[in-house]
């Protein structure tokens, strides 16, 4: 369906197009290649840790991390059920249980409270998301963390370039996760990495992700045997889509802010309706991945319904992943995780990119308002 105001645009341009166009002209290193080591450079340099490896998605970063940090079987992993599915199946890749907490009203992100109640002597990790770019109380869960002795590894999806003060997201966990798919900040269709200070888990990440092969530099053009220290899987990113990612985020600032600014004149074009926004503490600066609102959840469905037929698109970020089939049915999973029940039942996410227009954010804000006149 072509859509009069989509839910998100990919922001591209000449560069990105010349950037991949070399990339491909070159005629070698499709694979790896030194552009993968100057993304990951870049990263770790925006982010602010010491480290970084790209990988083919966002899910296999998460994945490589469980297993670099030797979660396994038997083991329990504290996620939010407020979120994208592969955040939950990460613990069940490595043969762990993933455990739901709930979540805050203000950022859409883990309840400390709630995590502590949920800690029990298998838990070994936490996995917290920043909900649609909006940082989680993550300083309270890095203690709770800390005193326990868990892992802590964050999944910074949707949050590029997010931070609360002047620390970014990413650099709170012992490892962060980012998402480079299309609906995110920076995107190369595909993609993600992680970062993290640590040399022991930036090696064992390297090893895990590309066949656990012990590192043989520029290994398709040397003439070595290449010896296999551990099991491994091909999670590469390669290096076109990293010469994609070089461009991309030598603009991430710009998209950022034109995310921001979007999000300011919609919040203020929807303010005295009926309406509530996410609400993070003043510090917390918020990239806007998604921009969503939440309203009365019987008015909720009848809205997305009435913006789709004057062509604007919408969605629910998120279905509480609990709830899912997978997850109730076939695991046989039965939380009572209130807030994130209410929240699931009233968020309506609507469009929100770099590109969005002040002509197009009138026409969004003018369509809510006259569903509610129509209703009243
Ligand atoms: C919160 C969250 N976690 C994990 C992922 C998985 O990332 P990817 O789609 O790159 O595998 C996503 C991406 O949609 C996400 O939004």
């Amino acid at each position: 369906m072509s859509w009069r105001i989509p839910l998100f645009k990919i922001f591209w341009d000449q560069e990105d197009v010349s950037s991949i166009t070399e990339s491909i002209k070159l005629g070698m290193y499709w694979t790896e290649g030194p552009n993968v080591e100057n993304f990951e450079k870049k990263i770790s340099e925006y982010i602010g840790t010491k480290y970084c490896v790209t990988f083919n998605s966002g899910t296999s970063a998460l994945h490589t991390s469980l297993i670099s940090y030797d979660i396994k079987k038997e083991d329990e992993v504290i996620v939010p059920s407020f979120t994208f599915i592969a955040t939950a199946n990460a613990p069940l890749f490595v043969g762990a249980k993933p455990v739901f907490a709930d979540i805050e009203m203000d950022t859409f992100g883990l309840n400390p409270e709630d995590v502590n109640e949920k800690i029990t002597n298998k838990t070994k990790a936490i996995i917290p998301v920043h909900y649609g770019g909006c940082p989680c109380n993550i300083k309270a869960l890095r203690e709770i963390a800390e005193d326990n002795k868990l892992i802590l590894i964050e999944d910074a999806a949707e949050a590029f370039g997010a931070k609360i003060g002047k620390e970014k997201i990413g650099t709170f966990g012992n490892s962060s996760m980012f998402s480079f798919c299309q609906n995110k900040i920076i995107t190369t269709g595909e993609g993600g990495a992680i970062t993290t200070n640590s040399k022991d888990i930036y090696t064992k990440l390297k090893l895990i992700h590309s066949q656990g092969r012990a590192e043989i530099k520029d290994y398709f053009f040397s003439t070595n045997t290449a010896d296999y220290v551990g099991l491994g899987y091909n999670f590469r990113m390669s290096n076109i889509i990293a010469s994609l990612g070089l461009s991309q985020i030598s603009k991430a600032d710009k998209l950022i802010e034109r995310r921001r600014n979007n999000s300011k004149y919609l919040n203020s074009k929807l303010k005295d309706r009926n309406i509530k926004f996410i609400n993070p503490p003043k510090d917390y600066f918020n990239v806007y991945q998604l921009y969503s609102i939440r309203i009365d959840k019987a008015l909720r469905n009848k809205l997305m319904d009435y913006l789709k037929r004057k062509g604007i698109m919408t969605k629910i970020y998120f279905f509480p992943v609990h709830k899912t089939h997978f997850y109730k049915n076939v695991l046989g999973y039965n939380c009572n995780l209130e807030v994130t029940e209410t929240i699931s039942e009233e968020i309506i996410t609507l469009p929100m990119f770099p590109s969005l227009s002040k002509s197009q954010i009138d026409i969004i804000s003018r369509e809510i308002k006259n569903f509610f006149l129509e209703i009243e």
